[in-house]
């Protein structure tokens, strides 16, 4: 079910924002948000999503290259970069994979394990949007699409909202607010900085945002030389500041991609260098050295071809001046050329940002919110869950693991507030 109309929630038109108020706003309608819908409004809160968006979790649709990897079994705190790495650990612990595959279980959507534990849909990630506008849907929260927020403000223990629908105007209050907008990855489907305005606004700290999860770009220079390897893909180690990941990784027309090139980047500062092993687990020199005892009149980039794909091999062979012959060519140019595998070492120019970046790293300061129920220690009753927190998961499903876990925490803490006061 998709809300296109407007809500009950905001119909009684001419209505006071005094009259017209609800227990708990929450403003995004992604993965986080709507999953926070379900638990807040869980015992009878009113809930109101809202979204600027004429679809919810757009994010969600293209997710997984349209089958959303979904969680990741081996979900572990180490797997996310923050400023303060122990705030993730204890959502993580009290709401993990399983709680949520629970409910994918439950709404009958078949799935399987990818690799390294990542968890997609057999058909399309548009059941995972509709199973969580079906869980919010059953606890009674309502969706608001295509409406912007122009104004927040917070008086008298309420927040007071200034909402526009269609060029309509409205106001509103609500008890408890949830900011759950995202990052400022992919801007074309809707990603903006709301969220860190919002919280620099009552007094948070921001930290940088910057893009991650996204493919490396090289300059002219080396691009003359890996502009043609584009599409040639290799099992590689990259090692980018302390993180190193053993995965593939692609030449592209731009620079360097692939899970390994994606998963660095998260690691990467400009100017930073980063050490690319393209034959991984191989000792490329030793099996060149072998091969010059065995098989001398073998050309170099026929030796190599056995370890690496073709157009790469007779690339670096060029590079290197190698068209000779083993026999022909000093141990020490192989040692060179292995190393030239094996140890590549590049400055990239930068990253493809934010238009294709997976994720956003940084965002809201976790040193003021708090780590059971992620509700600001500034300003109670403000709430910041997922990506536009300063948690930021590898690549493999543990983006949308901590919108879960992150949303639960919330959502069940306002509802327990609501129970309290009522
Ligand atoms: P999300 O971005 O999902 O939702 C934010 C919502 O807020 C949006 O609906 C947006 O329109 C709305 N919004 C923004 N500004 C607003 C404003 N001013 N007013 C009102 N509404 C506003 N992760 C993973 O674990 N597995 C995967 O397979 C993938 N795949 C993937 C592919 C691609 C191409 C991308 C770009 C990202 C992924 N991710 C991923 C990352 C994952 O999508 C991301 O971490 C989560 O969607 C974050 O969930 P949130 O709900 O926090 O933000």
């Amino acid at each position: 079910m998709t809300q296109t109309t407007l809500p009950r929630l905001l119909q009684d038109n001419g209505a006071s924002a005094k009259a017209r108020s609800v227990d708990c706003v929450i403003i995004g309608a992604g993965a986080a948000g709507l999953y926070a819908a379900h638990y807040a409004g869980g015992q009878g809160a009113s809930v109101l999503v809202l979204d600027h968006r004429r679809k919810p979790a757009e994010k969600v649709r293209i997710s997984g290259g349209g089958r959303c990897n979904f969680t990741n079994l081996h979900t572990h705190p180490k797997c996310f970069i923050s400023d303060n790495p122990h705030f993730a650990k204890s959502a993580l612990a009290r709401h993990g994979p399983w709680d949520f595959i629970d409910y994918v279980t439950q709404a009958g959507i078949s799935y399987h394990e990818k690799t390294l534990g990542q968890l997609f849909c057999d058909e399309s990630s548009q059941q995972i949007i509709d199973m969580l506008l079906d869980l919010a849907n059953r606890s009674g929260a309502q969706i608001a699409l295509e409406t912007q927020v122009k104004k927040v403000s917070h008086d008298g223990g309420r927040f007071q909202l200034e909402l526009e629908h269609q060029g309509q105007a409205f106001a509103l209050s609500c008890q408890s607010l949830v900011i759950a907008s995202g990052g400022l990855s992919i801007p074309k489907i809707g990603a903006t900085n709301f969220g860190y305005q919002l919280a620099q606004q009552f007094g948070h700290q921001v930290v940088p945002p910057r893009p991650g999860l996204v493919p490396f770009t090289f300059d002219d220079q080396l691009l003359t030389r890996c502009r043609p390897l584009a599409g040639t893909a290799v099992q590689a180690q990259i090692k980018a500041g302390n993180a190193r990941f053993d995965e593939a990784a692609l030449f592209t027309h731009r620079g360097l991609s692939g899970p390994a090139a994606l998963q660095a980047s998260s690691y990467w500062l400009p100017g930073d260098t980063i050490d690319v092993d393209l034959a991984r687990g191989t000792n490329v020199g030793a099996q060149l050295l072998d091969d010059k005892q065995s098989r001398p009149k073998r050309l170099v980039r026929s030796s190599l071809e056995q370890l690496l794909p073709n157009r790469l091999a007779e690339s670096l062979c060029e590079e290197l001046g190698l068209n000779t012959r083993l026999a022909d060519t000093g141990d020490k140019a192989l040692r060179k050329l292995a190393a030239r595998v094996n140890r590549w070492q590049l400055v990239p120019t930068g990253t493809e940002g934010y238009r294709t970046a997976e994720v956003t790293l940084g965002g809201v300061c976790t040193s003021q919110l708090s780590s059971k129920s992620m509700e600001s220690q500034q300003v109670p009753g403000l709430y910041f869950i997922g990506e536009v927190v300063d948690v930021t998961g590898w690549l493999g499903g543990y983006n949308f693991q901590w919108a879960w876990s992150s949303a639960w925490a919330a959502g069940t803490a306002i509802a327990k507030r609501g129970a309290n006061t009522a």
